[in-house]
């Protein structure tokens, strides 16, 4: 784990900003696809219903949406952003990376663009890079979005995952601020041996396209879900505990927890180890599934919005996901209230306008 020497440059989080797809696919539509039904998957994992990006929708699209409610609210342009972090693991195509054509759509002239391929703890590993850069004195302004079309990766005939994930974009903007304030720590984890239990088996280099590939579902994602339960549970866990002490918090202390959105039995699990009253976990798996790297930001967006987080607060968000990877962040939270409320109402107005 790196904690923040007391030395370097603060980093903290000045906007936030998410989108997701119109499109509701719900567990009654599903059930028409695959054999399933609404209470399976809402006893087994909490989600009612997910976002399906349009067919004219790619990755970057989302992420342009999210970003420019995120800049929107940090009260910038796109013009200020240094380095842009895009967490995937559904880019545009592979090349060139989804990043860099955020930073087209988005006119991000100055932003060095790049893309993190870190599954569902994607968000997690930018903030950890953004946190690097900016301490470092390499960046100002880092543009950290996690975004995903993962109904572009689903098989829609494979009931044990197509219940599971759903489409959408979420974004931070971090800013230089004086050391000892907004992120205190990022924990970042991998663990390789685990690659096999999520994986899309074909379509690189390992075993490039063919129409065999194709015939036998294997650009889809494919995942041994008994497997990943006890890591899930056991890695958010221990990793959320090493960033609330390094912040000289115990775990009950924390004010909200945004834990990443996979399965609500995970997530009251998590809470529970950890001691967290109900009140304090942040869940909106019920309406968008398991977005990915886009789960977290989509989250603390809705917090900031709504007014959920309050400047001091607490708050720590954990996410484990496909590699292994896994990992934490602690941070006070330092936004105003009035700056995401009123970008809220300028966001809606310019929502409105287009
Ligand atoms: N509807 C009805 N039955 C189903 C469905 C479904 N959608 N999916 C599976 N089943 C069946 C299975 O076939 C199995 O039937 P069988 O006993 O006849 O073989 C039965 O239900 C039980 O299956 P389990 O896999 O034991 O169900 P479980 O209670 O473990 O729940 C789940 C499955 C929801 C996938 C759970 O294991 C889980 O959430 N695991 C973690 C998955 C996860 O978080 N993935 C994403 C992490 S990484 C990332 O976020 C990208």
């Amino acid at each position: 784990m790196t904690r923040r020497p007391e030395t370097i440059r603060g980093t903290t989080i000045a906007g936030t900003g998410m989108y997701v797809p119109d499109r509701v696919l719900t567990n009654d539509d599903l059930a028409r696809m695959v054999d399933t039904s609404d209470a399976w998957i809402v006893e087994r994992t909490g989600i009612r219903e997910r976002r399906i990006a349009a067919p004219d929708q790619a990755s970057s699209d989302l992420a342009l949406i999210a970003c420019q409610r995120a800049l929107d609210m940090a009260g910038l342009e796109p013009g200020d952003v240094d380095h842009i972090v895009l967490a995937t693991t559904t880019p545009d195509r592979i090349l060139p990376s989804c990043a860099c054509t955020l930073q087209q759509k988005l006119g991000a002239t100055n932003a060095a663009a790049y893309d993190v391929f870190a599954a569902c703890t994607g968000f997690v590993f930018g903030l950890g890079l953004g946190r690097g850069l900016i301490g470092a004195g390499i960046a100002d302004t880092v543009l950290v979005v996690g975004v995903e079309t993962l109904s572009r990766i689903v098989d829609y005939t494979d009931r044990n995952t197509c219940v599971l994930f759903g489409d959408g974009a979420g974004a931070a903007v971090l800013r230089a601020c004086a050391p000892g304030t907004g992120l205190h720590a990022v924990d970042m984890h991998s663990d390789g041996e685990l690659g096999e239990v999520l994986e899309v088996p074909a379509g690189i280099s390992r075993n490039p396209a063919s129409d065999e590939t194709v015939a036998g579902h294997e650009h889809f994602i494919r995942m041994q879900g008994k497997k990943l339960y006890p890591f899930a549970v056991r890695s958010m866990e221990e990793s959320t505990r090493r960033c609330a002490e390094s912040a000289g918090w115990s775990a009950s202390e924390i004010d909200l927890f945004i834990p990443h959105q996979a399965n609500l039995r995970i997530i009251e699990a998590v809470r529970e180890r950890l001691g967290t009253p109900a009140d304090k976990v942040y869940v909106n798996i019920d309406r968008y599934g398991n977005t990915s790297s886009a789960s977290i930001p989509i989250a603390l967006d809705e917090c900031v919005r709504s007014g959920r987080l309050k400047p001091g607060d607490k708050l720590a968000i954990a996410a484990f996901g496909g590699g292994a990877t896994w990992g934490a962040s602690s941070m006070t939270w330092t936004l105003p209230l009035e700056r995401s409320t009123r970008a809220s109402a300028n966001g809606a107005l310019r929502a409105a306008i287009s």
